[in-house]
């Protein structure tokens, strides 16, 4: 079983919370949903340094590289998405990029800081997350989180954010789960635990994106696309994070 179930995505009913638009054709949403299972289920989502990392203790070391490694594959996420907006003349998708950008930066603080004064309580100075050097995976996720949403065709684009916000989901679980077994209270999670519904939003926002958008066969052919290029730079992400955290041999189970 997965962390999360779609039908979670599907009954979301939080104030402020995205939620999935009416979609009348049911073949659409069969196909969406299966996607979804796909990406709830793959190896990306469900990997084995995040299931070890929710039951079992990170020494400091362990923890410092691996949030280290977070805050450069994220880092400026909410620009990237921003710009899948250039790349289309579609109302409807502007909207819910715009939606999901708001939740980044519309707040009193942004999810950027949020997540720093995390990493800040872990006992990691802005200085030293400032001068670390990632690994080539997670600038490779970064970078290519930009392309994926910066360039043409929007139903690449909108493939890869449909695995990354429901990936950022299921990964809002995790990392309050592995918190939460480490003795953090709730204020250093409260990054992750207000995220726990955003994400599943975010989600939604990419689901009421592509909907119009596949239909077709082709318009299935970008989306799935986009959504196997962010999980297979995804899956290497986390092996290259385990191999520093857990060391090489662990990395291929
Ligand atoms: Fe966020
Ligand atoms: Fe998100």
């Amino acid at each position: 079983m997965t962390a999360l179930e779609v039908q979670k995505f599907e009954e979301i009913q939080e104030p402020n919370v995205r939620q999935r638009l009416e979609v009348n054709d049911q073949e659409i949403k069969n196909y969406l949903n299966e996607k979804m299972e796909y990406i709830l289920n793959h190896r990306a989502v469900e990997h084995p340094l995040l299931n070890y990392y929710r039951k079992n203790k990170f020494t400091k070391e362990q923890e410092k590289k691996f949030y280290l490694e977070c805050w450069y594959y994220f880092q400026y996420e909410p620009f990237y998405i921003t710009s899948m907006a250039v790349n289309t003349r579609d109302y409807n998708i502007l909207r819910e990029v715009v939606l999901n950008v708001v939740d980044e930066v519309g707040g009193k603080v942004t999810h950027e800081t949020l997540f720093r004064e995390q990493i800040n309580e872990l006992g990691v100075s802005n200085e030293e997350i400032d001068n670390y050097k990632c690994l080539p995976t997670t600038t490779a996720i970064n970078e290519g989180a930009m392309k994926l949403y910066g360039e043409p065709p929007i139903e690449k684009a909108l493939g890869a954010l449909y695995a990354d916000e429901t990936m950022s989901a299921v990964l809002a679980t995790q990392l309050n789960d592995g918190l939460q077994n480490q003795g953090y209270d709730k204020n250093v999670r409260k990054h992750w635990l207000m995220h726990l519904n955003v994400e599943i939003g975010h989600s939604n926002n990419a689901f009421n994106a592509i909907a119009p958008y596949v239909i077709h066969p082709q318009g299935r052919e970008l989306f799935e696309a986009g959504i196997n290029k962010y999980l297979e730079l995804l899956e290497a992400y986390w092996d290259g994070v385990d191999s520093i955290v857990r060391g090489e041999k662990v990395a291929t189970n």
